[in-house]
């Protein structure tokens, strides 16, 4: 969302890491990162079968969790592609499962109401011309000398015109690893076939939106458009069966921070190689869910304070403003039961509301006895928000709609 715009598409949204990569089960890197043999890699896509892939249930679970966009990788620095590709034969097609699995995810979306948007990694650790001096993630490429990478861009727009033929309407394009190459026609065709897409700046040029990945960003506000992303999983974003997890607490605080700024938030699971969601991520996503579902109101399409609030206290507070309402977002947490703030130039509160619970709050209009003996008291009239069961709360960022008289 653009700094002053009211009304952004910050939304909330699922990342699925998914492909041969969830048969070792250690991390969608292994091939680089197990230092594995490519002919060892590659005979997995013998042995993909994701018998219990239901992409209905995916959708709903991410719809259940509040999200209205999944993004899929499509390809990964391994090169394996999703769908039914016609320009390699290392595809879904060639494995014992034999089914389209992004036509599949496409159609569940569809069904479902919710967008459907698309990761493709320009490493390549399959395709012989993907090797890229510039750029990072290169250590398993086919190979490092004799390669013709104008060949691999050529293969890349190929499948980008599949991907964005095929599938209906995508919403977001995410390029990953920079190629550090300047070359804006790979966008344009991007956008003549599919208008009004949004590209993140992980391509061949700056793109729509920065993708901030695992870091919660300083400051009130984004500057420009921005979709910050992170997974449940601390150590991998494909699937790791012995995965260490972040906190369901440190999750929701990322969310609350990032969506209050302005902007989306891509939360990753890594699929089974049976295609099922693995449990701990499913609890973790329905917890999150179910707190993000109540505060939801507050972020999306949600706009930024229109004037200070000049909040008393420790913690930190970002303020967001729709539909006449204003949302006050503790991210970290709330210390204590009340926060205030100065009423100079507003008009009088009518209701104080913990989106968290749907409970009415307590408004007071008064001083603080420590702000007793300050000269400029008379003028220091504060509205506390009081009662605010933060303990009944736990591990959730409290938000706080006002409403105005
Ligand atoms: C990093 C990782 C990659 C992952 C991506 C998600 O670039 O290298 O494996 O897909 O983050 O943003």
């Amino acid at each position: 969302m653009r700094p002053g715009e009211k009304s952004g598409g910050n939304r909330f949204g699922l990342f699925v890491h998914w492909g041969l990569y969830a048969i070792p089960a250690v991390h969608e890197q292994v091939l680089a990162r197990g230092d594995w043999k490519h002919e060892d890699y590659e005979a997995l896509a013998g042995r993909f079968d994701p018998v219990r892939f239901d992409p209905g249930e995916w959708v709903r679970m991410a719809k259940d969790a509040g999200m209205t966009y999944l993004c899929v990788t499509a390809k990964h620095h391994d090169g394996f592609c999703l769908w039914d590709t016609k320009q390699t034969d290392y595809n879904i097609m060639r494995t014992p499962y034999g089914r389209d699995i992004l036509a599949m995810l496409a159609e569940a979306c569809e069904r479902g109401g919710m967008k459907l948007s698309l990761y493709y990694s320009l490493p390549d650790w399959h395709h012989p011309d993907a090797y890229n001096p510039l750029s990072s993630h290169q250590w398993k490429a086919k190979r490092t000398e004799g390669g013709d990478y104008a060949a691999y861009l050529d293969f890349v727009k190929a499948q980008v015109r599949e991907l964005l033929t095929n599938y209906g309407p995508i919403y977001t394009f995410f390029w990953d690893i920079p190629p550090l190459i300047h070359d804006p026609s790979v966008n344009e065709l991007v956008r003549s076939l599919q208008p009004g897409i949004l590209i993140n700046d992980r391509g061949f040029d700056r793109g729509d939106f920065a993708t901030p990945e695992r870091t919660v960003p300083e400051g009130e506000r984004f500057p420009a458009m921005t979709e910050a992303c992170q997974s449940v999983g601390a150590e991998s974003w494909g699937y790791r069966a012995e995965e260490d997890y972040f906190s369901a607490s440190h999750l929701m605080s990322s969310v609350d921070k990032i969506m209050a700024m302005g902007g989306s938030y891509l939360l990753n699971v890594g699929p089974t190689a049976e295609g099922t969601i693995p449990e701990v991520s499913k609890t973790l996503l329905g917890r999150i869910g179910r707190w993000y579902t109540r505060v939801s109101e507050s972020l999306e399409g949600a706009g930024p304070a229109s004037r200070p609030y000049s909040i008393r206290g420790s913690d930190p507070c970002i303020v967001t403003e729709k539909d006449g309402y204003t949302y006050f977002h503790f991210w970290n947490g709330l210390t204590r039961t009340a926060f205030t703030f100065l009423n100079e130039d507003l008009p009088e509160p009518r209701r104080a509301v913990l989106c968290n619970t749907g409970e009415e709050l307590v408004l007071r209009y008064g001083t603080l006895p420590t702000l007793m003996d300050e000269d400029h008291v008379a003028r220091r009239k504060l509205w506390s928000v009081a009662n605010i069961p933060v303990d009944e709360i736990p591990g959730e960022p409290p938000v706080v709609r006002i409403e105005w008289k």
